[in-house]
């Protein structure tokens, strides 16, 4: 038997109901504040996120589903939607419009080659929120109250943001240095990948998953000692604005994120009660990117978050999501010689705007009766026999189990009346 791809998860008919009422709420939420949606390519060229990403990350040393298509393009599937986001933005000169330029993208697959474990696959569906030429903390602060308005309307309150600054270029050299200073006492106890990165980008280091590295950092200088004053008022700034957004928040000066293109506030939302700290969301500032993939000097700020972490920390909140009715009613049909008035009344009543269903499989009046009752329709409605031939039809009430008969072309306004009462 053919089995969907190691790390991959189908999201089945009777599921399907949740990403829809997630994506409701999120939808609604971008838009009160004023994100409209974007979409971009499942794929781009690899180049993309190798400059953008930052080719010391895990994501591009590690996880990229790279491949050379058949005119020997490299082509990458989407690691994380910020880079495709910024690509389309310098392509359709939207740095031209009134700013801040803001979007949203939703039920985006992204694909990182990961070990599949409990909340990590290989390919995923994220939200995300990208705000371009605002430098200003607000928009930071405002990124970060839409979330968790949004997570809170979806059942998920009391959650905490843990946020951080981890600068510009301008300071960053200078904590860079003494980061490295603190390392090199211990470089032999670094990990192959964390070497290479002291030289290249020590801040990734701070981010490694192996014991050794994570051992190694846990006293390392925090790089909020270290802030110019540009960033560290803008950090003052987003605490504050936090507070007048009654957004609960922690500071861990250990965040870093784990892509390059971060300046400034960086900031994560983890699960409850996970062991390892699996993080819900993630997102921050990135003002160099745009001028970074060739686009004019631009700032940004967003998050991302995966839908699915989103289902599993409501699965361990014990929170179950509203399931729609699947049917409202069912057109049950007494004979065989029926069926086709049942099927036309079936029809007609979906042509009015109501969820109807006949029966497709040639089940008997009972067989039909129960199986109505499992679809959770409100109301059945009985044609053939004797009433089809005095041109009736009988409506029963599945609740009250009520019955009445009255004529064909007056059951729609009956189930109408029905329905509203
Ligand atoms: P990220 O932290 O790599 O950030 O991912 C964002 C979110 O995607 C995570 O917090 C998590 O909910 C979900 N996620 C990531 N990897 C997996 C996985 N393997 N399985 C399931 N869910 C996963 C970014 O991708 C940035 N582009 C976010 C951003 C937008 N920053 C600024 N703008």
């Amino acid at each position: 038997m053919i089995q969907a791809p190691k790390g991959t998860k189908d999201c089945l008919p009777q599921d399907s109901y949740k990403f829809q009422y997630i994506e409701t709420i999120m939808r609604k939420h971008a838009a009160l504040a004023g994100y409209r949606e974007i979409r971009t390519p499942v794929f781009e060229h690899t180049e993309l996120f190798l400059r953008g990403v930052g080719d010391t990350t895990d994501i591009v040393q590690k996880e990229m589903y790279t491949f050379l298509d058949k005119g020997g393009r490299s082509i990458t599937l989407k690691p994380e939607g910020t880079a495709g986001a910024v690509r389309a933005l310098i392509e359709g000169k939207l740095y031209a419009q009134a700013q801040p330029v803001k979007m949203y993208y939703i039920n985006n697959p992204i694909f990182r080659y990961e070990n599949p474990q409990h909340g990590r696959l290989r390919e995923h569906h994220q939200f995300g929120l990208e705000c371009f030429g605002a430098k200003e903390a607000s928009a930071d602060a405002e990124i970060i109250s839409v979330l968790l308005h949004m997570l809170e309307e979806i059942g998920l309150d009391n959650l905490t943001v843990s946020i951080n600054s981890i600068g510009c270029p301008v300071c960053r050299p200078k904590y860079h240095e003494n980061l490295k200073e603190y390392l090199r006492e211990n470089i032999e106890h670094l990990c192959i990948n964390c070497k290479e990165r002291f030289d290249k980008n020590p801040l990734r280091v701070l981010d490694c998953k192996i014991d050794s590295c994570k051992r190694l950092v846990k006293d390392a200088p925090v790089i909020l000692d270290s802030l110019c004053e540009d960033c560290s008022t803008h950090f003052e700034q987003l605490k504050k604005l936090l507070v007048i957004a009654k957004v609960k928040f922690q500071i861990n000066s250990r965040i870093v994120r784990g892509l390059d293109y971060y300046t400034k506030t960086v900031f994560e939302i983890i699960m409850h009660g996970h062991r390892e700290g699996l993080a819900l969301c993630g997102g921050g500032r990135y003002d160099g990117l745009v001028e970074q993939l060739d686009g004019p000097s631009l700032s940004g700020v967003g998050f991302g978050i995966g839908i699915e972490r989103i289902l599993m920390e409501l699965e361990n909140r014990g929170i179950d999501l509203p399931e729609p009715e699947l049917f409202q009613i069912f057109v049950a049909n007494i004979d065989k010689s029926s069926f086709a008035a049942a099927f036309e009344l079936t029809l007609k009543l979906r042509e009015s705007g109501f969820k109807a269903e006949c029966d497709h499989v040639g089940r008997n009046l009972r067989a039909q009766f129960k199986y109505a009752n499992k679809l959770g329709a409100g109301i059945m409605v009985i044609v053939g026999g004797e009433e089809l031939e005095r041109g009736n039809v009988k409506i029963r009430d599945m609740q009250s189990g009520s019955e009445l008969e009255l004529p064909v072309e007056n059951a729609i306004n009956k189930i109408m009346q029905m329905l509203k009462g």
